[in-house]
């Protein structure tokens, strides 16, 4: 499996410490926001890792990760992200890398207490389709939720005004090569963005997603300004990565 790891955007929730810098380069506990994820793939047993980022800090990731010798690899490879086109626009840059192979994608402000391992063993067995991570949350409203009927999800809801479960869907997905034939046909959201969360629910209406609920905690770093300092907190009292 492919591992591809999305740091573009403009983090404006993070703003102004995003003024002059790309948010994933962020300092979180003590390394930048962009090595957790990178760090949860390598734990996974995922090394061909891409790292797809934009706007003008692109090359201070080249700087910093080097060929990912920090973390074991021999390489890393980079794609360049034109604008701001969403998460789902992001992962169409990542084609011809994946190929005909399964893709595990992290946002580069995701942050895990526990190792994924399992669950991507889990999807290495299954036929294609798609997985997703769920966490409950406090705050439903800020994320993709997933509603849940009979052990399946049965839609999930992008940032819902009236969520009817807590159950986030966090930023770790899973995607047979089949993920690229979807992304074209999708239209821009209210937000203008190529969501993740219609990429998801195409692979629900299909009968092809399955889930599993995550042990330990969750934090979306870049989710707003309270979140990246809990996730600092956090990782001083819990550390993160932690392998299974
Ligand atoms: C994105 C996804 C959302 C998901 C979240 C997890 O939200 O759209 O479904 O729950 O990441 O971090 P965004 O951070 O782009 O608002």
């Amino acid at each position: 499996m492919k591992g591809v790891i999305l740091a573009g955007g403009l983090g404006t929730r993070l703003y102004p410490l995003t003024k002059i810098t790309n948010k994933h380069l962020l300092p979180v506990y003590s390394k930048p926001m962009i090595y957790y994820p990178i760090e949860a793939l390598v734990n996974a047993g995922i090394t061909d890792i891409m790292i797809i980022t934009g706007g003008a800090s692109a090359g201070d990731f080249i700087r910093l990760l080097e060929n990912g010798e920090e973390f074991g690899l021999k390489r890393l490879h980079y794609a360049y992200q034109k604008g701001e086109g969403g998460i789902a626009a992001a992962l169409a840059l990542a084609r011809s890398f994946v190929d005909h192979d399964k893709v595990c994608v992290v946002l580069g402000d995701n942050i895990l207490e526990r190792c994924i391992r399992k669950g991507v063993q889990a999807f290495e067995k299954q036929a294609g389709g798609a997985k997703v991570f769920l966490k409950e949350v406090p705050n439903p409203q800020s994320y993709g939720i997933a509603e849940i009927e009979g052990g399946r999800i049965a839609q999930i809801v992008e940032k819902p005004k009236s969520p009817k479960s807590n159950l986030a869907v966090i930023g770790v997905y899973m995607y047979g090569p089949e993920v690229f034939d979807i992304i074209p046909t999708l239209k821009p959201s209210a937000r203008g963005e190529l969501e993740i969360t219609d990429v998801n629910n195409h692979f629900v209406r299909a009968g092809s997603m399955t889930y599993e609920v995550i042990q330990g905690w969750w934090a979306d770093a870049g989710e707003s300004i309270d979140s990246w300092i809990e996730a600092n907190q956090l990782i001083a009292q819990h550390g993160a990565n932690h392998p299974d």
